[in-house]
């Protein structure tokens, strides 16, 4: 075919795809009048509130079931029956995914794909028509104890990653529900602080991963914040919901309260929300009924208080949600800890990795010259799934790091050591330094697996949570005396790596000066710790890079610096501004840890011939090479970053509007392109209450990290 017919027939393709489209929508709207039609005002207004802790009722007379959500984001969660206590003997026991920030940590929008196919066919397998998840809020603070549910503090790769999971979610025929929209930011305080930030913060840093997850990612749900916004709380707050979220976005989908976030019934109702979620435990069993949208609702409807359109457009968005989620077909029954789905576990694990240092190649180890390794640290050997509040899975099993190092290298003696209770409090005690010491000692390498905790389950979790729902770290620092520990293993051994098991950064400055390696894990799903010792040992290349900036210590980063945590009075203004992440310290210079986009590998990359040509639809290629100079296979993440030259506003440094994730052989090249959209290097004009582009020279900067820029070339716009 010559290329004229050829576009000519894709042309037609997509054409009649998107009338094929156009027209199911149409039947279904259709057939949601004929059912909104037939229905009582009391059946409507009980699907508008929860009727369990995970299920909104149905309309049985009509065929219309129950709706039926489960946590969280990366697993579908236990069973709770219609209470809240967990179900025994059922089988709820599946695929344990890599959390939030180790899926973003990938830099790679397959795995997205994957991931949220594996975890929609999971939800569909167990009965569920929404997936409790992406968790997308901004890290804004290293301390916020959901930071591991979330991705990065860079609003494009959010964006980038999101899109992805929804998809694949969504592709399974089960809803994917991205939260907690929006400035969710920190779990202290988080059912009343009132966030303030600027109108250009709130666009160019809070908003893009939601705008994304609703216009490209058609996100069947959104979840609505605990928190206040500018004074109202979000789940109804009439800027966020029906301004941006419905009017701008045009999302038609479902806007549903987090547990419990409803707390004005008026506001509710004329303010967006369509659906109110939680759980009555009530003093004699639980009444939805009472809800701020139960049976009231249906007086104000009948006292002329309430339109009853205004409840009608709620059932809308239910039902919609509805036929998009097949839970009126029941397609395909889904799939349930396949091995296929920890497959994909295992892949993401692997690609989440981060190497953060590597002096003298300390790593990878190898397996025929490391005849003992002691390993050290309570993380070693503890699993993780069923931590950190509502996203907790039961594993179909979970592999420790110290059973990964087993399965890798079973030749090797492995001499153990605790190394630190996990204890709120507790300090490193003279003995347990003692035993790693002498562990360490009599070993070709010590390996100390260490970092934060999740916390167990609602009730105990306060006295060991860091990386856990309703709680924030006290502070950036390891706990349990795991300070002490590393200086006094490194010193005993300098062969020391050490592993960090958290979802997020620690301040490292007490010994990382003295220790070879280090290496970000992350909670790593239920094949990390196989995932883990394939990196250690070298028969995978670690290609993970930060998603988040690791300060040195915790007073460095803006939020603490600039801004308000957590909050005075009720109220958490953010003074900072857009100045998250490494849009602070790449600006005010502040020299990180770790900075954003770094990550180490096994190889070597090169980059080359960086050419920057305006294209005539406004974009703006950035065309370059990337090469594995070293000598072995491995993945680079290759970043774009825009800086304004000579800027007549306040702007950042520079900022991420590109990347893409490239496997090379020893020796082999690729050529990538990465295209500019005219989005990618405008800023929000507060005066014009729009976005602009400034006039001028705009340097496109492109490197492995946002530290390591490796190539420059400008552009005049
Ligand atoms: C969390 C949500 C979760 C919900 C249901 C809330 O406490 O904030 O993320 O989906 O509970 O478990």
């Amino acid at each position: 075919m010559k290329v004229i017919t050829k576009v000519f027939v894709l042309l037609i393709a997509v054409g009649i795809s998107m009338n094929v489209a156009a027209q199911q929508d149409q039947n279904i709207e259709k057939q949601i009048d004929g059912l909104i039609k037939k229905m009582t005002l009391e059946e409507k207004v009980g699907m508008l509130h929860a009727n369990s802790s995970f299920t909104s009722a149905g309309v049985p007379r009509l065929g219309i079931p129950e709706l039926v959500t489960s946590d969280g984001p990366h697993g579908v969660r236990a069973e709770h029956g219609r209470g809240w206590s967990q179900l025994k003997n059922v089988n709820d026991s599946g695929t344990y995914l890599p959390v939030g920030i180790a899926l973003a940590s990938t830099w790679n929008p397959e795995l997205g794909v994957e991931f949220g196919k594996v975890l929609g066919s999971e939800a569909k397998f167990r009965g569920k028509s929404v997936i409790l998840g992406p968790g997308i809020n901004i890290m804004r603070t290293p301390l916020n104890g959901r930071n591991f549910e979330y991705q990065s503090e860079d609003p494009y790769l959010i964006s980038k990653m999101v899109v992805g999971y929804i998809k694949g979610v969504q592709s399974q025929g089960v809803s994917a529900c991205v939260k907690h929209y929006l400035a969710n930011n920190q779990e202290i305080d988080r059912n009343y602080v009132d966030v303030r930030m600027s109108e250009r913060a709130l666009r160019e840093i809070y908003l893009p991963g939601f705008k994304a997850a609703v216009v490209e990612g058609q996100v069947n749900s959104v979840m609505g914040s605990y928190n206040k916004f500018r004074g109202q709380y979000c789940t109804h707050n009439e800027y966020l919901v029906n301004k941006i979220l419905k009017g701008e976005f045009g999302f038609q989908g479902i806007l549903m309260s987090d547990w419990g976030a409803v707390h004005n019934r008026m506001e509710a109702i004329f303010n967006g929300t369509d659906l109110e979620m939680g759980t009555d435990l009530g003093p004699v069993g639980p009444n939805y009924g009472k809800f701020y949208m139960g049976d009231t609702v249906v007086t104000l409807v009948r006292t002329g208080k309430v339109p009853e359109s205004v409840i009608d457009d709620k059932v809308r968005r239910i039902l919609r949600v509805m036929f998009k989620s097949s839970v009126f077909t029941k397609e395909s029954p889904g799939e349930y800890g396949s091995e296929a789905h920890i497959a994909v576990a295992k892949k993401v694990a692997e690609e989440s990795i981060v190497l953060l240092k590597n002096d003298q190649n300390i790593l990878p180890l190898n397996s025929g010259s490391v005849k003992s390794v002691a390993v050290i640290g309570a993380n070693a050997v503890r699993k993780n799934s069923m931590g950190g509040g509502s996203s907790q899975v039961k594993a179909k099993y979970e592999i420790t790091p110290l059973e990964g190092l087993k399965n890798i290298a079973s030749d090797v003696t492995y001499n153990v050591a605790q190394g630190y209770e996990i204890k709120r409090g507790a300090v490193a005690t003279p003995e347990m330094i003692q035993e790693a010491v002498e562990a360490a000692k009599k070993s070709d390498v010590a390996i100390i697996v260490g970092g934060f905790t999740h916390g167990y389950n609602y009730a105990v979790w306060s006295d060991n949570a860091f990386d856990a729902e309703d709680t924030d770290k006290p502070n950036m620092k390891l706990p349990f005396g795991q300070d002490e520990l590393i200086k006094a293993v490194v010193k005993a051994n300098p062969k020391t790596i050490v592993v960090l098991v958290t979802g997020g950064p620690v301040d490292m400055t007490a010994w990382v000066k003295d220790v070879k390696g280090v290496v970000s894990a992350w909670y790593g799903g239920m094949e990390g710790g196989n995932a883990l010792a394939e990196v250690l040992f070298g028969k995978v290349n670690p290609s993970g890079k930060l998603t988040v900036t690791f300060p040195k210590v915790l007073e460095d980063s803006p939020a603490h610096k600039l801004g308000d945590y957590p909050g005075k009075d009720k109220v958490a203004v953010y003074n900072e501004d857009i100045f998250v992440g490494y849009r602070y310290f790449d600006t005010y210079k502040v020299e990180p840890q770790f900075a954003f986009g770094h990550g180490l590998s096994y190889t070597t990359f090169d980059y080359k011939n960086l050419k920057v040509e305006k294209a005539a639809n406004g974009e703006v290629n950035a065309i370059f090479s990337v090469t594995n100079t070293g000598k072995v296979f491995g993945g680079e993440v290759a970043q774009v970053y825009v800086r304004k030259n000579k800027s007549q506003i306040k702007r950042a440094d520079k900022e991420l509007k590109g990347f893409e994730k490239v496997f090379l052989q020893p020796g082999e090249s690729k050529t990538i392109t990465l295209k500019l959209t005219p989005e990618a290097f405008q800023y929000f004009d507060e005066k014009q209450n729009g976005w602009a582009t400034e006039k001028g020279d705009y340097t496109i900067l492109v490197g492995g990290a946002s530290n390591a820029i490796r190539l420059n070339g400008v552009v005049n716009l």
